[in-house]
């Protein structure tokens, strides 16, 4: 699998999909050569050998997607073997032409089909919101263990309460929800557009009467106190921009040019939302609660270090998890002392005011 700009991030490794969608209406049609009589099968390897030769990453991996969905499938292993052998439609050949030639533009496929699966889930895409990653299901599966472990070590009742910094398409969240049916959830983000693509696909899923989503700037100074009146959480959980700034020139084409860079742009050191977050946790999180972060490989040592240095906070990183890839990738941090509050000399710089979106 191709590591698009150095990144971890392969957008097209996403996992197995469910269900099956149906071929949608396309806006703008283009003349093109005319390819009738060509079926499924040939026209992936048709286009195939326009992206290689375009140097268009995954080439058959985005071919085989376009045409499966212009089918009406999810993946082109699930179209029917008759299916894969007969002719297009002239209507099918100029939408799989549409699709492509964005593919051509380098759009990741996710936008240009409309939609991903994450965790089982099928999500509405739409740029410039973050498109969920293969390895933050990883996230999503560590919190969930220890969810289990929790209750069963204390017999919680009821459901965590959790708050979601920088929700984006809802993916973290709503994975969340579906797995803990007890569960409720506040999911924040700065970004107007992230804020409707989660609204939407927690209505697509039927989850939106356990999740409340607003628009949050936690840099903001003070803007912590709006999640106050929600109660003290059981859990925080965030995937933030956390990619240092002068990595950020290196991404991949379909990154750099799609999605939006304050999703992913975490500063200089990568680290200026997460200390804003680390600042938040004494405040929101219930005693022992915990904090679960998606991070860079070179963070959980500046973490760790930014910890030590403030004891005020009284948090502690009990845990670092590794990706599939074998990189240190994620955080646990655990509240650790009594609910006193965050010393105010703790909280980061403010910054400029006004909140986005
Ligand atoms: C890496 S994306 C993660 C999106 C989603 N959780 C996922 O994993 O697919 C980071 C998200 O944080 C949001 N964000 C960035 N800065 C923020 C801030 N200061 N306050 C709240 N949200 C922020 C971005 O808009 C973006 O949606």
């Amino acid at each position: 699998m191709e590591l698009w700009g150095g990144m971890l991030w392969a957008l097209l490794s996403g996992p197995g999909r469910r269900g099956g969608t149906r071929g949608r209406a396309f806006s703008s049609w283009r003349p093109h050569r005319p390819q009738a009589g060509l079926s499924a099968t040939e026209l992936v390897s048709q286009w195939t050998a326009v992206f290689e030769k375009r140097g268009i990453p995954e080439a058959r991996e985005s071919s085989e997607y376009i045409v499966a969905h212009v089918l009406g499938a999810q993946t082109f292993q699930s179209l029917r073997p008759g299916l894969r052998s007969k002719p297009l439609t002239p209507w099918q050949l100029q939408c799989v032409q549409e699709l492509s030639s964005r593919r051509l533009q380098r759009m990741p496929v996710q936008y240009i089909l409309g939609e991903w699966d994450f965790c089982g889930l099928n999500l509405k895409m739409a740029p410039p919101v973050f498109i969920p990653r293969p390895e933050t299901e990883e996230l999503v599966e560590w919190v969930l263990e220890e969810v289990a472990q929790k209750s069963r070590a204390v017999g919680a009742q009821g459901g965590p309460l959790i708050l979601e910094v920088g929700c984006g398409s809802g993916a973290i969240s709503l994975s969340l929800l579906s797995q803990l049916p007890q569960s409720r959830v506040i999911a924040v983000d700065k970004a107007g557009a992230a804020i409707s693509l989660a609204r939407e696909n927690a209505q697509r899923l039927q989850l939106q009467d356990r999740i409340r989503i607003a628009p949050l700037d936690v840099t903001l100074e003070g803007n912590w106190a709006h999640l106050l009146p929600w109660g003290p959480m059981d859990l925080l959980v965030s995937n933030p921009p956390y990619v240092f700034h002068q990595d950020m020139e290196q991404l991949a084409p379909e990154i750099r040019s799609y999605e939006d860079p304050a999703a992913l742009d975490g500063g200089e050191k990568g680290m200026d939302v997460i200390v804003h977050l680390l600042a938040l946790a004494p405040r929101l999180l219930k005693d022992s609660g915990s904090l679960f972060l998606e991070v860079d490989p070179r963070h959980p040592e500046l973490v760790s270090s930014w910890l030590q240095s403030r004891p005020g906070l009284s948090l502690e990183l009990v845990a670092v998890r590794k990706d599939f890839c074998g990189r240190p990738r994620f955080l646990h941090i655990q509240r650790s002392g009594p609910h006193g509050g965050c010393p105010v000399d703790t909280w980061p710089a403010p910054q400029p005011a006004g909140v986005p979106g």
